[in-house]
């Protein structure tokens, strides 16, 4: 089949990205549109969908249709959420009451390293394919979310570095960005709760069989290089992937729903006054079941 037959897109980057028109997420999508999505995953990694306010139930069963759902770092964590479903992560500012958090907060100091680049949850056994975050209340300035085309990022790799990178891996770790950023409140029982995994530092995108470059905030060490040696690669692979010319920056309106592939992109928020609300509510599939995955 097409990139993304049946739905009607409309590019929003020369590499990737794309807006899809005449869907409604509140109701179920049929087998032909949810073919046809992941069709266009596969080509755009980035989709919107805008004018899409979802209720906590909808949002969730959303995402469902996409494969079962990952509970993210509250796992660890075991924080209190302000959300009915379980299923919703939390990105947005807000304290258990609804009210804007103080800066003070636990919980947003935690999300306060979402505006570092990352795929998500790459720390797990498990691996994550698509996130979906619904943006409810957004601040009038700043708070917009950035994407990278890995992808693109790996076809603009000097032939030099390609050669650095071959058969190595990254030790992706749970509270590494969080504890760079001084959030350290962690317990040594959280930790073990996520115990660090390698994956390549580049690796063949299952849906397009594109190759990706693979960096991440997560990453606290290269394989066969000296810590400070594989932090610095990992610097330079961030900076090379995150130039302007793979990046999409959405800029977030009520309503929004975007969806992205972890695999082949990353993303990050961009700074916005933490006194002003911002209510954005994600959810996260697994490649495959966590049943399935540790029999
Ligand atoms: C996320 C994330 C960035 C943002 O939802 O996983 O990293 O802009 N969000 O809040
Ligand atoms: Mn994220």
């Amino acid at each position: 089949m097409n990139p993304g037959q049946g739905l009607s897109l409309k590019p929003l980057h020369p590499l990737f990205a794309a807006e899809v028109f005449g869907l409604n997420l509140k109701q179920a999508l049929d087998a032909d549109t949810i073919r046809a999505i992941d069709a266009a995953m596969d080509e755009y990694a980035v989709l919107v969908f805008r004018n899409q306010p979802l209720t906590e139930a909808e949002q969730v069963a959303c995402a469902r249709q996409f494969g079962p759902l990952d509970a993210g770092l509250r796992k660890a964590t075991g924080a209190a959420t302000r959300f009915k479903h379980e299923e919703l992560i939390d990105i947005g500012n807000l304290a258990l009451d609804g009210a804007v958090a103080d800066r003070e907060n636990a919980r947003l100091i935690g999300v306060l390293a979402n505006q570092l680049w990352h795929a998500d949850s790459t720390f797990q056994d498990v691996p994550v394919k698509y996130s979906m975050l619904s943006a409810v209340v957004v601040p009038a300035e700043g708070g917009q979310t950035q994407w990278a085309d890995l992808r693109a990022a790996w076809d603009g790799l000097p032939e030099q570095t390609r050669g650095l990178l071959a058969g190595r891996t990254g030790r992706h770790s749970a509270f590494h960005s969080r504890i760079a950023l001084g959030d350290d409140r962690y317990s040594e029982e959280q930790l073990r709760r996520f115990p660090p995994v390698e994956r390549a530092l580049v690796h063949v995108h299952p849906g397009s069989s594109r190759k990706v470059l693979y960096p991440s905030v997560h990453i606290d060490r290269v394989s066969g290089m000296t810590v400070p040696e594989g932090r610095l690669l990992v610097a330079e692979l961030l900076e090379h992937a995150t130039q302007p010319q793979f990046v999409y920056t959405h800029t977030w309106q009520a309503g929004d729903y975007v969806m992205w592939d972890n695999r082949s992109t990353l993303h990050r928020g961009k700074r916005y006054d933490l006194a002003a609300r911002r209510d954005l509510r994600r959810t996260t599939t697994l490649e495959r079941s966590v049943a399935r995955a540790s029999a």
